[in-house]
C-alpha cells in the first residue's frame, strides 16, 4: 500500500519584514512581521507526500525533478521529525490506525514559477511540505499550530499556511511555542488589492537571507532600534490600515519598512546590497506616479534581492501596470491571477 496526499501552498511577500533571529536553531525572529499572500493561480508550490513499506528505507525529497539531500538539511529534518511525533501521538491514541510514522516518506515538490526567477520560493516550499505531510498523517493541528513547524523550515514559510494578510508574531518564550503565524484578514476583506512583480534579475541572490540577517544582527547599529521600537509600532499601524482598507497608510508603512530593512543591510559590516539600479528606478517611479496622481496609489517592497513587488488597488491597475510597462519596459510573457499579480521581466 502507498498512502498519499497532495497540497499546494502560496508565495507570500512581507510588507513588514522579518530580518534577524533571536534563536537560530529554533528559527525564532527578533521581530514580528506581516505579509500579503499571493494568488495560488499565479505562484505556488505543489507537493505530494506519500509513504509506504515498499519504499527504500530513507526519506526522500525531489524539488522540480531534482533529488535533494535531506540528511544535510537540518531544517527539513526538523520539520519531518516534528510531523512524525505528532503522527505518533495520533497512532498512540487510536491503535487501529496504520503506523504511518514508521514508514519511509517520499516527497515530490514543484513550483509553477521559474525557480530561477529569484522569487521567495522557500516560503511556499516549506509550507507545502508541512501541509502535505500533515494531510498524509491526518493530523488534527490547525494551520496556526502547523506554522510552528513550517517556521523551522524557513521563517517566512510560517506565513504561507494561511491566505490573505498574515502576521507572524515573534513570541517571547525561549522554546518558541508562541512564535506563530495568524491570519489578520482574509484576502476577501480587501479584494481590490493587486501586486505586480518586477523580475529585475533572475540570478541567485548575493547573500542568502539566513546569512545576511545574522550579519545584520551582529554588526548593524541601526538594527536594535528597528527591532525594538520601529517594527512593533508599524505592526500596529499596518494592522489598522488593513482593517480600515486605508491604502495610503498601508502603502507608506510598506515602503518605509522595506527602506528600513535595506538600510540595516547597508549598515551591516561588511555591507549587504540587495537592491540595484533597476530596483532604485522602480522606487523613483512609484514616488513619481504618486506625486503625479496627487495621492498614494502604489507602493514598493523588496526582499533579499533586486526584484520589486508593487502593490496597488484595482482601480489604478492600468495606470500603474501601464506606466511600469512603458517606463521599465520589456515584458516576457508572465501571467496574471485573480489576485491580479503579474510577472514582468525588466531587462
Ligand atoms: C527579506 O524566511 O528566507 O524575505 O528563516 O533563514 O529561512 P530563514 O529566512 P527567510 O527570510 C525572509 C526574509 C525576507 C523578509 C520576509 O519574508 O519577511
Amino acid at each position: 500500500t502507498v498512502f498519499r496526499a497532495s497540497t499546494t501552498a502560496p508565495v507570500n511577500i512581507a510588507v513588514i519584514k522579518y530580518w534577524g533571529k533571536r534563536d537560530a536553531s529554533l528559527n525564532l525572529p527578533t521581530n514580528s512581521s506581516l505579509s500579503v499572500t499571493l494568488s495560488q493561480r499565479s505562484l505556488r508550490t505543489l507537493t505530494t507526500a506519500s509513504c509506504s513499506a515498499v519504499y527504500p528505507a530513507a526519506d526522500s525529497l525531489t524539488l522540480n525533478g531534482k533529488p535533494q539531500d535531506i540528511q544535510s538539511s537540518k531544517r527539513t529534518l526538523a520539520c519531518l521529525s516534528n510531523l512524525r511525533s505528532l503522527r505518533q501521538a495520533v497512532e498512540a491514541a487510536d491503535l487501529t490506525l496504520p503506523k504511518l510514522s514508521t514508514l519511509p516518506l517520499r516527497i515530490v515538490s514543484e513550483n509553477n514559477f521559474p525557480t530561477a526567477a529569484g522569487l521567495a520560493s522557500s516560503a511556499a516550499g516549506f509550507a507545502a511540505l508541512v501541509r502535505a505531510v500533515a494531510d498524509l498523517y491526518q493530523l488534527p493541528q490547525s494551520p496556526r499550530e502547523l506554522s510552528r513547524i513550517a517556521r523551522q523550515g524557513s521563517g517566512s514559510a510560517c506565513r504561507s499556511l494561511m491566505g490573505g494578510y498574515v502576521a507572524w508574531r515573534s513570541g517571547e518564550l525561549e522554546d518558541g511555542s508562541d512564535s506563530l503565524a495568524e491570519e489578520v484578514a482574509p484576502a476577501s476583506h480587501w479584494p481590490e488589492m493587486r501586486a505586480l512583480i518586477l523580475v529585475v534579475s533572475a540570478e541567485k541572490k548575493d547573500v542568502p537571507s539566513t546569512e545576511g540577517m545574522q550579519t545584520t544582527v551582529a554588526t548593524s547599529s541601526l538594527f536594535a532600534t528597528r527591532a525594538a521600537s520601529v517594527v512593533p509600532e508599524r505592526m500596529d499601524a499596518i494592522e489598522t490600515a488593513i482593517r480600515d482598507r486605508d491604502f495610503p497608510a498601508f502603502a507608506e508603512i510598506t515602503m518605509r519598512d522595506s527602506n528600513s530593512f535595506h538600510a540595516t543591510c547597508l549598515d551591516s559590516w561588511p555591507p549587504i546590497f540587495y537592491m540595484n539600479d533597476v530596483s532604485r528606478a522602480a522606487v523613483r517611479l512609484v514616488h513619481d506616479i504618486n506625486r503625479a496622481v496627487g495621492r498614494t496609489v502604489c507602493a514598493y517592497t523588496f526582499d533579499a534581492g533586486p526584484n520589486a513587488v508593487i502593490y496597488y488597488l484595482d482601480e489604478v491597475s492600468e495606470l500603474v501596470a501601464g506606466t511600469f510597462k512603458a517606463i521599465l519596459g520589456g515584458t516576457t510573457g508572465g501571467w496574471e491571477g485573480p489576485f491580479g499579480q503579474r510577472l514582468e521581466k525588466v531587462t
